[in-house]
């Protein structure tokens, strides 16, 4: 009361008053964006951390993500599958800005501190953002995770032409190739980057021979919106159960587990 009786004072005869609680907050803020911070990763700071890079706006940013209680979903899942002994190696289709991929590289790495997320994306301009890989190393290093993930610049299978602008930079069959070197390789494979059904089918044919026997595949996606859209959801609801055994949905992200 008295403070601010001062303060009003102040500013009446000309002084500019700082409210020193808000400075000292924003002076940390800043002091985080630049020094990365030691907590987990955490969604809502995250996007603000995001937006404070001025990479693009709000609204697209969290619509084209995987949303946080689907990851919070995940979670659940993935508690009572995955031992806490053992690293866990993961592959990653289509970052955007990069909130699923740093996600679960910071989940994994509680698993343990040698897991690695192999990312895979061509960097196209996605919902008026251009360039989003530059976004994700700042997001990867703000968490620590510069030791967690490998990232791959390019199309899981062809490229592909559609809603969004390629700037030609972007490797090619990158399923394929990796199959070359880590078949059999991997514990768990997020699919989230083209959306046509085919496309989707296809990347689950090279995922049944890159993941490990019981590896999971969680799709995201597979809702009415993007059913009526691309029929992606028929491309788990019909999965091929010679292959895979469908384990749950949160009525988003499916889960997958190779037989
Ligand atoms: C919906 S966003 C991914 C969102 C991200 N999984 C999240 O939840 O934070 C789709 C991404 O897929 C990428 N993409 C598009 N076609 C692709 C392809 N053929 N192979 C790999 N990634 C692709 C786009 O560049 C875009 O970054």
């Amino acid at each position: 009361m008295i403070k601010e009786m001062i303060n009003n004072g102040l500013e009446r005869i000309g002084y500019k008053v700082i409210r020193l609680r808000k400075y000292l907050l924003d002076m940390g803020d800043h002091q985080l964006l630049r020094l990365g911070t030691r907590k987990g990763f955490d969604y809502e700071e995250a996007v603000k951390f995001l937006l404070r890079l001025d990479v693009g706006l709000e609204t697209p940013m969290r619509e084209a993500s995987i949303p946080e209680k689907s990851l919070h979903y995940l979670e659940r899942f993935f508690s009572s599958y995955f031992p806490s002994d053992k690293p866990i190696i993961a592959l990653h289709i289509g970052n955007f800005v990069g909130i699923s991929l740093v996600w679960a590289a910071d989940y994994f790495k509680r698993i343990h501190q040698d897991s690695l997320v192999v990312s895979i994306d061509p960097n196209l301009t996605h919902r008026g953002i251009s360039d989003p890989l530059k976004a994700v190393v700042k997001l990867t290093n703000y968490y620590h995770l510069q030791k967690n993930i490998l990232f791959l610049v390019g199309y899981s299978l062809e490229k592909t032409v559609g809603l969004d602008t390629g700037e030609g930079m972007a490797f090619e069959n990158t399923l394929e190739n990796l199959t070359l070197l880590s078949k059999g390789r991997y514990d768990v494979a997020f699919v989230d980057g083209h959306h046509q059904a085919a496309y989707v089918s296809k990347e689950l044919g090279h995922l049944f021979h890159l993941l490990k026997e019981g590896g999971i595949v969680v799709m995201d996606d597979v809702d009415e919106f993007w059913q009526a859209r691309t029929g992606l959801k028929d491309v788990y609801d019909k999965v091929d159960e010679e292959k895979f055994v469908k384990e749950q949905t949160d009525g988003r992200v499916g889960i997958l587990r190779k037989r």
